[in-house]
């Protein structure tokens, strides 16, 4: 007999994710598979990693497999540093960082930060999944603001704070993913991230930047940072190392004023005392030794190839739909007829051996369910076609059955 155990109310709002349940699904032989966010494991530094491994065990073995600082390795930090000043012109102070367990720790802590049980915050409709996770582990809601082909309508910012601020329910973060936004694909313009600052500071309210992709660019011209331009010093940044070295070392880090991160920093010591040492140590050296920036133009040109063969075939099979064109990153975003409903689709997208994310899973509430998000990184160039025309060919025989 086991025990009847009686649970908190913590996670009352937080469900299974829909990218982890379409896991069941990749699995079925001869699947082809739009779902998933990875990486693909061609663009990791293996080799590089094998010997910066070797080098750390013969030099530093004593203080990498040890416990370490909770705001990060100071050797890592001023790495990151330097990276940051060259990559993205941002300038900052080693109390303005912490290394953190992958961005999504960020995510977590900074709605629990800012945040109380029942607050409001605002993001971009759709958004990142692990954004909605952090929220509804902490029961915190969320009010959109759509996106264009330029980033989130910031027109529509003022206006939606002013009517969340009559009601008593002023938000305490805007939260956005300007560059290469997931899962949509698009990019803010300058003049756009202009304005979401002045419309921020104006209302006094923070802004959390999450630029895992940034490095990631294909075609067109760099786009500074909010954080880069941000003269009111109301950016927090969340970067990773998951995209530009490898997921798995789990390493990211967050830049903010230091009163953000030292609250941060109590509440890292309840989460896992420290990021994983060894994880900083490879880190530290994989930019130290300058490989960061000969690998990413590796990834880059195998990512563009994906992105173009995607686009092409998209270009060449779809007539029911329109996409995004994204200039970076790992997803574009479609959209069918209004009145289609894509999580309904999806059980004739796996009987055609193709499987997707629903857009609805990018939504906290009011989901466009006329939605798909696609992945461009991880599928073989031959699957990317072939999982187009499965795509289109369900999409076509899902409007057929919808007349009948
Ligand atoms: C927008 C966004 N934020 C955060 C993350 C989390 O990344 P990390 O691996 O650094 O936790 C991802 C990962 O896909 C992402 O797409």
């Amino acid at each position: 007999m086991f025990m009847n155990f009686e649970f908190s109310e913590n996670l009352k709002n937080v469900k299974s994710s829909e990218i982890r349940d379409l896991l069941k699904y990749t699995q079925m032989p001869g699947m082809i598979s739009f779902g998933g966010g990875l990486p693909n494991p061609e663009s990791f530094p293996s080799h590089e990693i094998q010997e910066i491994l070797e080098d750390i065990m013969k030099n530093y073995a004593s203080s990498a497999l040890q416990y370490g600082q909770t705001d990060g390795l100071p050797l890592l930090k001023e790495q990151l540093k330097s990276y940051l000043s060259k990559d993205e012109n941002i300038n900052i102070e080693t109390d303005e960082m912490m290394v953190t367990t992958g961005s999504q720790q960020a995510l977590y802590a900074l709605a629990k930060i800012f945040a109380n049980p029942g607050d409001y915050v605002i993001t971009e409709g759709p958004t990142y999944v692990g954004m909605i996770a952090a929220l509804n582990a902490n029961s915190v809601n969320s009010v959109s603001i759509p996106l264009d082909e330029n980033g989130m309508k910031v027109d529509l910012l003022d206006d939606k704070i002013k009517e969340l601020k009559s009601k008593g329910k002023k938000p305490k973060f805007i939260y956005t993913i300007p560059t290469f936004q997931n899962p949509a694909g698009y990019t803010m313009t300058l003049d756009r991230r202009k304005e979401l600052l002045d419309v921020a500071n104006d209302n006094s309210i923070p802004v959390i930047e999450d630029n895992p992709y940034g490095d990631l660019r294909y075609s067109g011209s760099k786009i500074q940072s909010l954080k880069a331009i941000d003269n009111y010093g109301i950016v927090t940044y969340l970067g990773t190392l998951s995209k530009v070295m490898a997921p798995g070392l789990r390493t990211g880090y967050t830049l903010s004023q230091p009163e953000v991160l030292q609250k941060f920093n109590l509440l890292k010591q309840s989460l896992d005392l420290a990021s994983d040492s060894l994880s900083q140590y490879i880190a530290y050296e994989y930019i130290k030794k300058g490989i960061i920036y000969t690998q990413i133009p590796k990834t880059i040109e195998l990512y563009r190839k994906k992105r173009d063969i995607m686009l092409e075939s998209l270009d060449e099979e779809m007539q029911n739909a329109t996409w995004s064109r994204p200039d970076g990153g790992m997803f574009l975003w479609l959209k069918l007829k209004e009145n289609m409903d894509t999580k309904k689709m999806l059980k004739r997208a796996i009987e055609n051996r193709i499987a997707y994310i629903t857009g609805s899973a990018f939504y906290q509430n009011n989901p466009e369910i006329n939605t798909i998000r696609l992945n461009f990184t991880y599928s073989s160039d031959n699957d990317i076609k072939e999982g187009v025309k499965r795509l289109a060919k369900t999409i076509n025989e899902e409007i057929r059955n919808n007349k009948n």
